[in-house]
């Protein structure tokens, strides 16, 4: 008898090319984001999987930043009136996991994204700023996600989940 199709099944070899590429996901875009240490949280609060708060005044228009919040990315983006336009007008019944961009953001906040930075196709880590909807890009297999990290192209069946965060202040959020 034949083994089962490993489509199913990834093999080793499959997780070994994802890891390689989440991995030179990390180091592209860790060179292109500001470095902002002190927004994070010392490493045995991160250990201890407690809230983080982020202090959002230093993030420019059009700007995102990651941040590490129980060993996973999170994405911020102080995203532009045009991307919020642009996330607001698409026909949400046309979308693969259909979601208005009201309901991923905060009420008052539009202007900032929060989402976890893990590709919901095999978990490798999108690049922000890139593809063809002014969100994020995927580049292990080219699932592409618009400015509301919401997929529009490509393998990954589902958005880019939103972790739980809320305002402490105008300018500060807690994640967590
Ligand atoms: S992990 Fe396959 S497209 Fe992102």
């Amino acid at each position: 008898m034949t083994t089962a199709s490993s489509a199913d099944h990834p093999t080793r070899r499959d997780f070994l090319f994802v890891a390689t590429g989440a991995a030179a996901a990390v180091g592209g875009a860790a060179a292109l984001w500001p470095f902002i240490s002190q927004m994070n949280p010392d490493a045995s609060t991160i250990a201890a999987g407690a809230p983080i708060d982020v202090d959002l005044s230093p993030i420019a228009e059009g700007q995102d930043i990651k941040v590490f919040w129980r060993g996973k990315p999170i994405y911020i983006s102080h995203r532009t009136k045009k991307q919020i336009d642009e996330a607001r007008a698409v026909n949400v019944a046309s979308l693969p996991d259909p979601q208005t961009d009201e309901a991923r953001v905060k009420a008052g906040h539009e202007q900032w994204l929060v989402v976890i930075g893990i590709c919901t196709h095999l978990g490798c880590i999108p690049i922000a700023h890139e593809g063809n909807y002014d969100g994020f890009f995927c580049p292990c297999h080219g699932s592409q996600y618009d400015s509301s990290g919401r997929i529009r192209q490509g393998p990954a069946p589902a958005n880019l989940p939103v972790p739980p965060y809320q305002f402490v202040s105008d300018t500060k959020i807690q994640i967590g």
